[in-house]
């Protein structure tokens, strides 16, 4: 967003971009560092090449218990840190998945169309479904709605953290068989635009690097969250668990605690972990966890300060409430088609 205390400067010409990007992050917990560097951080980048569409997708979140006033907020709050961590609502589609209700439509007819089976397999849902002492069908059918959310958009390219891949090759075999059986391209097949380890594809649980770092974790010391003040994220740090040993070196085996470490201080200080590594010779932990305390506080300090700016009622609403008018055009064709095709009666 340019210019000063929220005003807003409009392009001067619609952008005519070759590919199309879809998004979504759920509202779902505090965001955390590990959303920042493996997706939120692309999405900025991306809205420069592409047509963006980035999507808060409450109707996810609904998957498991959410207290109503928390999610409402969240939402909102989902939104706000889009904006502050760079993603422009001048450049990208900033949008809520429930103000588009062509979103659930879709996943409805797309339900459909995918087994049992497929959905049963699906490793987030066999973690999630453990931890839940009542499984709701939504749960089990939650990627579904997220290949709805993608391919109602046609999008060409979809970014993610490396846990969201296994959804996404969903999302396409659904896109495939679909075109299959209409001997037509109903549906764009979406590529998955997923990060390496080494550049945030999947940033590990401070307490517990064989773990993934979770917004929705039962314990939030693992966690960064984006917007943890600089003492708790100090804290945070200091009590980060480490590996045997006292060097740094990155070394996913045999070193996976000081590894995920040395990542997260190499996304937020642009050094490379050759670069970090040579810095540390014979230092020890304690000063590379102090330093890198620093580096995180500093990295997020804008993005914070840019949240805060945001709070200011109405700022946020009116940016979705835009978004949703520019999305809602761009998914109903690929519905109505789809639609037609199945032959469900036209409205008149
Ligand atoms: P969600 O809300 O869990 O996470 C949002 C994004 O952050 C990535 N991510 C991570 N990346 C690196 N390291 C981590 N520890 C980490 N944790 C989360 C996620 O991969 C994701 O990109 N199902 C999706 C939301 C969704 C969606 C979509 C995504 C719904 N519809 C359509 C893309 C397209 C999810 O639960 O993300």
């Amino acid at each position: 967003m340019k210019g000063d205390k929220g005003a807003r400067v409009k392009p001067l010409a619609p952008r005519i971009m070759a590919k199309r990007v879809f998004s979504g992050v759920q509202p779902s917990g505090s965001l955390t560092i590990g959303n920042y560097l493996g997706a939120l951080r692309n999405f900025a980048k991306l809205q420069h090449e592409a047509e963006c569409l980035f999507c808060v997708v409450d109707l996810h979140a609904l998957t498991v218990p959410q207290d109503p006033k928390e999610l409402h907020q969240r939402t909102l709050d989902v939104a706000r840190i889009f904006v502050a961590s760079g993603i422009d609502p001048d450049l990208a589609t900033i949008f809520v998945q429930s103000h588009v209700p062509a979103h659930a439509e879709l996943s409805w007819l797309l339900e459909c169309t995918t087994y049992d089976g497929e959905l049963r397999r699906m490793t987030q849902y066999k973690e999630k479904a453990a931890r839940q002492e009542v499984v709701t069908s939504g749960l089990l059918t939650y990627p579904v709605l997220m290949a709805a959310d993608i391919l109602l958009y046609q999008a060409d390219e979809v970014p993610v953290g490396d846990d969201q891949k296994q959804h996404l090759e969903l999302a396409r075999d659904i896109a495939v068989r679909v075109n299959n059986r209409f001997d037509e391209e109903i549906f764009k097949v979406p590529e998955p635009y997923i990060p390496p380890k080494t550049a945030g594809g999947r940033i590990m649980n401070l307490q517990d690097a064989t773990e993934k770092m979770s917004k929705s974790a039962e314990n939030p010391r693992g966690n960064i969250a984006i917007l943890d003040s600089p003492d708790e994220i100090r804290r945070k740090i200091k009590s980060a668990v480490t590996d045997s040993g006292r060097e740094i070196y990155y070394d996913e085996v045999n070193k996976p605690a000081i590894s995920n470490l040395m990542v997260i201080y190499s996304l937020c200080s642009g050094q490379s972990l050759d670069e970090i590594k040579s810095a540390y010779v014979g230092s020890g932990y304690g000063q590379f966890k102090s330093d890198l305390a620093e580096v995180v506080v500093e990295t997020l300090a804008p993005i914070q300060k840019r949240f805060t700016e945001l709070s200011e009622p109405g700022v946020i609403e009116a940016i979705l409430a835009e978004g949703r008018r520019k999305a809602e055009p761009l998914a109903l064709p690929t519905l109505r088609r789809f639609q037609d095709r199945l032959g469900l009666l036209a409205l008149s």
